[in-house]
């Protein structure tokens, strides 16, 4: 029984998939699971709660209160090890992304501390407006996970995508979903990333920076963290928000900075991946006060900063996994395949600024794995989280043949 002893709240909400609940919490119960239900109110239109009852053998709840007593939305949020909304209708996504608690569902969902499973179900044109779009990211974002909604007859007649995802496709995403959760390959395992710009100081108002934005790092971040390891980012001068991170977050701004950061971590690391993009010259002075304009040129000598990626390869320890990445525009590999020596990396992770959809601030990014054995892995145009997952799981490859 796969599913033996996991609490799962399964939340209804209004769409016509609705009919199909009483057979899937018969699935989830079968399986092994307690499952109590709750609804919105439109889904009682759907669905009869004394048939959700009977099958879950648990009362059903579809109000913040029920004759006069409360029911404690926290703590059934609390009780849960899964929330699973199916069907969800694109008036319950909306207010999931947006905070909205207008019903129990509401109420429960921003309760719950476990992970959360989306079954969105709803007419085409509706699962294809850039608003639902949107919904569907910002809930994603917050941590949540979609089961792929289905193509077949709506409830409008017409033939398309937004149908629910059947009961038993429910049932075997959910298995794999929890079997992945408990497979944490690199649990115990210690990894230090580096995200994100730097940002020397000229004088009070100013800095020399770069464009990145951090994202590749904190997507390689998460990765670590989903496989288990205990993760210190180092980040950079990032405007982004990282909610609920799953990792520590040391925050830099300067390449000094950021060194002293990473070479504090990296001895404990079995993994560390040098995503960030550091300056490689700082100035020699920071003026104290404001640089105020006076003739026709202004120069600048700069300082070359600490490699940090070359100074912990020289520190090295067998065992020790080190990553870096390379951003060119031109003679690509060749310029990567000199950074993999001379800093002795176990692998690089080449981007090339003329490929497009990759480099600095896309959510997409399309790289080459160059790696110390020879080999090379030339991955397609992919979001930041999917590169990341493929870059994480080369370098598991990397360290199983060591
Ligand atoms: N890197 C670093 N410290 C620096 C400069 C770069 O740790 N002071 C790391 C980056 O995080 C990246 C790798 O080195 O993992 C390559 O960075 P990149 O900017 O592509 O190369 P550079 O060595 O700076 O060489 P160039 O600018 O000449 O391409």
């Amino acid at each position: 029984m796969q599913l033996a002893g996991k609490k799962i709240i399964l939340a209804i909400t209004g769409s016509i998939a609705a009919y199909k609940t009483p057979h899937l919490v018969r699935l989830l119960v079968k399986a092994g699971a307690e499952v109590k239900v709750i609804l919105t109110p439109a889904a009682t239109d759907f669905v009869s709660p004394l048939a959700l009852a009977t099958v879950s053998k648990n009362p059903v709840h579809s109000n913040v209160s029920d004759n006069s007593a409360w029911n404690n939305h926290v703590e059934m949020g609390l009780w849960a090890d899964v929330l699973l909304v199916a069907p969800c209708s694109a008036n319950t996504l909306a207010k999931m992304a947006h905070g909205l608690c207008d019903n129990l569902v509401g109420a429960v969902y921003l309760s719950a501390k476990c992970p959360v499973l989306v079954a969105p179900a709803m007419d085409e044109d509706m699962w294809l407006h850039p608003s639902t779009k949107r919904n569907i990211d910002i809930i994603q974002s917050y941590g949540n996970t979609i089961i792929p909604v289905a193509h077949g007859e709506l409830a409008s007649g017409l033939i398309g995508e937004g149908r629910m995802a059947e009961p038993e496709e429910i049932v075997s995403f959910l298995f794999s979903f929890l079997q992945k959760k408990n497979e944490q390959p690199l649990k115990g395992i210690k990894a230090l990333v580096s995200a994100g710009p730097t940002y020397e100081r000229l004088d009070p108002v100013r800095f020399i920076g770069n464009f990145s934005t951090g994202k590749m790092g904190i997507a390689l971040a998460e990765s670590l963290a989903d496989k288990g390891a205990e993760v210190t980012l180092v980040l950079g001068p990032s405007s982004l928000e990282i909610l609920n991170p799953k990792f520590e977050i040391r925050r830099v701004e300067s390449a000094e900075e950021m060194y002293e950061a990473c070479k504090k971590v990296f001895p404990s690391c079995k993994i560390s991946i040098l995503a960030a993009a550091v300056a490689d010259y700082k100035p020699d002075n920071i003026a104290p006060d404001k640089i105020k304009k006076q003739g026709e040129t202004l120069s600048l000598t700069l300082t070359k900063t600490q490699d940090i990626l070359a100074t912990l390869g020289k520190t090295k320890k067998k065992g020790q996994t080190l990553v870096g990445f390379a951003l060119e525009t031109n003679n690509e590999k060749a310029n990567a395949l000199k950074k993999l020596k001379v800093k002795n990396a176990d692998m690089i992770v080449l981007n090339s600024l003329r490929d497009e959809g990759a480099g600095f601030g896309h959510d997409t990014n399309k790289v080459t794995l160059i790696k110390a054995n020879g080999k090379s892995v030339s991955l397609p145009l992919l979001s930041k989280k999917e590169t990341a997952e493929e870059i994480v799981n080369q370098i598991m490859l990397l360290r199983n043949a060591q």
